[in-house]
């Protein structure tokens, strides 16, 4: 197990490169399942959600590796349907392999998904969008079991825009037999990219950034060369962190538009933001609070950056309500934040945030990925020294967080406990 070990309280300076999105490598690595012919993502990070992903695509029998920061994957001689809970508990995304293994063999046998726990996150949607393609879904003994002829096209309406749910019927959908219709479909950017991914592989989708995607199956996928969109998370992440702090940063290969809403809260703090090119650069010297910071499907205020914006409204002036309205369980951060010193009454899916001056140092425990990253920054911007346990949950979402950080000037190092 490692630790953060940081010592607090330095303004933040210099300019580091945004990774590829996790949330959109994620669904292309599922998708390179569709086709037997070689798919290579560039700029693919090393984190461990990745990895893990790579992993279960070589339980399938893909073939991958890495040239430089190339993932290659060749699915050529892929032939099993099967998902051992060993794998899947790892990472949610495992539940894409649901669409992409029942489209490529017409079966599938995936264990109930893991990840982050942040509530409930049941999995009925993506279940009932693939009954609708003609999927006979059977639950047992926390399995799911899948199978069917050829997938047929289908009118699918989701009760909510679950983002996994349309992408997993996107990827089922490609190579149907005729068209399907997903209405409430979640808008994210990383939906676009799959889309835009997909299509170079031959496929005819469209429609994705808006609430009707509309698939046209194809009878084959070729192999494709992509590069993923910037991570709008590990952007919004350093943005805060130079909010807290105080400072100037550059954020080279970063998307403004995939991250207006944290953009219109950073203003309103007054912190000056400008983007040239593919870099947003962030000037941080006063603090006022945001007041209220709701999150909501894109394009409103992300979820993943919920953790990071409560830690920055801790050292804001004035009150701060922040509304989780995506997961039940996603205040485990707020303990941790007390300790520090941070004013916060959690009820129910809302916390009040009372800010104060700054926070102090404190050892302090990370329970899910970008909880883990708000201690850190909170550990960056605090008076004196913090540590931060366990690296598991960070190391899923963020590739070299302490490097960059560094490169920012936070005093921060990895240490093995
Ligand atoms: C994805 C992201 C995650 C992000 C989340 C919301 C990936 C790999 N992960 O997760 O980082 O926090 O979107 O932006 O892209 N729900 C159901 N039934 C379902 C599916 C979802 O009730 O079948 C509910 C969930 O419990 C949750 C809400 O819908 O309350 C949103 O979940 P969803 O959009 O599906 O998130 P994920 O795809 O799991």
């Amino acid at each position: 197990m490692d630790k953060f070990v940081i010592e607090g309280g330095g303004r933040l300076s210099g300019e580091t490169e945004i990774q590829s999105a996790k949330n959109a490598v994620l669904p292309l690595l599922a998708a390179s399942v569709l086709t037997d012919e070689r798919v290579e993502i560039h700029k693919c990070p090393r984190i461990a959600d990745v990895m893990n992903m790579v992993g279960i695509l070589g339980e399938l029998g893909c073939k991958t590796h890495f040239e430089g920061d190339t993932m290659c994957i060749d699915s050529a001689d892929a032939a099993n349907h099967e998902i051992p809970a060993a794998l899947a508990k790892e990472l949610r995304s495992s539940v894409f392999m649901l669409g992409s293994v029942v489209s490529r063999f017409g079966r599938a046998r995936i264990a109930y998904p893991g990840g982050c726990d942040i509530g409930l996150r049941p999995i009925d949607l993506h279940l009932g969008g693939l009954r609708r393609l003609g999927v006979d879904v059977a639950e047992d003994g926390g399995y799911i079991d899948c199978s069917c002829g050829r997938l047929r096209g289908a009118e699918v309406l989701l009760d909510f825009p679950s983002v996994g749910a349309t992408e997993n019927i996107i990827l089922a959908s490609a190579k149907a037999e005729g068209t399907t219709v997903i209405r409430n479909a979640a808008k994210e950017p990383e939906i676009v990219d799959l889309q835009n991914f997909i299509n170079r592989m031959g496929g005819k989708i469209s429609g994705a950034g808006t609430a009707v995607i509309v698939v046209e199956g194809v009878k084959k996928l070729h192999g494709a060369a992509y590069t993923p969109i910037a991570d709008r998370i590990e952007a919004g992440t350093f943005l805060i962190a130079c909010a807290m702090c105080g400072g100037e940063i550059a954020l080279k290969h970063a998307d403004p538009v995939n991250i207006a809403s944290l953009l219109h809260k950073l203003r309103e703090i007054s912190c000056k933001i400008w983007s040239k090119n593919d870099k947003i650069y962030i000037e941080s010297k006063r603090r006022l609070s945001p007041k209220i910071v709701e999150t909501s499907p894109y394009p409103g205020f992300p979820t993943d950056l919920q953790a990071q914006m409560t830690a920055l409204a801790c050292v804001c002036e004035g009150a701060t309500v922040i509304v989780e309205n995506l997961f039940e369980t996603r205040f485990k951060h707020v303990p941790e934040l007390i300790r520090m010193g941070a004013d916060i009454t959690v009820r129910g899916r809302s916390a009040l945030v009372r800010g104060v001056p700054r926070l102090h140092g404190a050892d302090v425990f990370a329970s899910d990925l970008r909880g883990g990253a708000a201690l850190t920054l909170a550990a960056i911007s605090a008076e004196g020294l913090s540590s931060v346990t366990d690296l598991s949950y960070i190391d899923r979402g963020y590739s070299s967080f302490e490097y960059k950080l560094r490169a920012l000037g936070a005093r921060i190092r990895r240490v093995r406990v």
